[in-house]
C-alpha cells in the first residue's frame, strides 16, 4: 500500500456564521464549530483512507477566540498521522480580518477517525509520510495523545501508555 503526505488530505472549507449558529451573545456556537471541523476532518480522513470514516475521538478542542456573526470562517483540515486503521486529523480554523488583507486562526482541534469497512469493522490504511517541520512535530506527537485517547476511553492501561509515561520521566 502506498504511503501518503499529509498534503494529499488536506480540506479547507469556508462558510459564514448566519443567525441560527450563533449563541446568546451573537458569537458561533461551540457545537455549530465542532460539526463544521467534524465534516473537513472526516473528508480528509476519506482522502487519505480512500475508504468509509467514523469519528472515533475528539482528542482537544481550544476555543481561543470568539467568533462573531457574519464572519467569514475557514477550516482547514490534514491528517497528521495514520496508525494501522486510525488517523489523527489536526484541524486549523481561520477568521478573516475584517479591517486588513490576511486572517485570525481562532481555533485548533484534534480529532481521530477509524477508517471502516461496509460492516463498521476497521481496515487498513495507506501509512502517512510528513514533510514540513510543523507536519513532523505533529505526527511525532500523535502516538502519546492517541495512548491519551485510548486511555480516557478506558481501552488502555495507564501502565502500558509507554509513549505517554516517557513525557513525565
Ligand atoms: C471507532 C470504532 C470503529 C472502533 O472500533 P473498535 O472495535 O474499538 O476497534 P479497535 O479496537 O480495533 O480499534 C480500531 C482503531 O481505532 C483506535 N481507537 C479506538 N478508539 C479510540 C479512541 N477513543 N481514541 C483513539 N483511537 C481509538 C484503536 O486504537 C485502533 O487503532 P489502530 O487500528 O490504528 O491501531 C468503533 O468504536 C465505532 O464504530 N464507534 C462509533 C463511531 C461513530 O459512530 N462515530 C460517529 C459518532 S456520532
Amino acid at each position: 500500500m502506498e504511503s501518503k503526505h499529509p498534503q494529499d488530505s488536506k480540506t479547507t472549507m469556508t462558510d459564514s456564521v448566519l443567525p441560527s449558529e450563533t449563541n446568546a451573545i451573537h458569537t458561533l456556537f461551540g457545537g455549530e464549530l465542532l460539526a463544521r471541523m467534524d465534516r473537513a476532518a472526516s473528508i480528509a480522513a476519506q482522502r487519505h483512507s480512500g475508504k468509509i470514516v467514523v469519528t472515533a475521538s475528539v482528542n482537544h478542542v481550544a476555543f481561543k477566540h470568539p467568533v462573531p456573526l457574519g464572519s467569514i470562517v475557514t477550516v482547514e483540515a490534514k491528517v497528521s498521522r495514520a496508525f494501522k486503521s486510525s488517523m489523527e486529523v489536526y484541524i486549523d480554523v481561520w477568521v478573516d480580518n475584517k479591517t486588513s488583507k490576511g486572517s485570525i486562526k481562532v481555533n485548533e482541534a484534534i480529532y481521530t477517525f477509524v477508517a471502516v469497512d461496509n460492516t463498521g469493522s476497521p481496515v487498513v490504511i495507506p501509512q502517512l509520510v510528513p514533510e514540513t517541520d510543523e507536519e513532523i512535530k505533529r505526527f511525532e506527537g500523535a502516538l502519546r495523545r492517541k495512548q491519551l485517547s485510548l486511555v480516557l476511553a478506558g481501552k488502555m492501561k495507564a501502565q502500558d501508555a509507554t509513549e505517554l509515561k516517557a513525557l513525565f520521566n
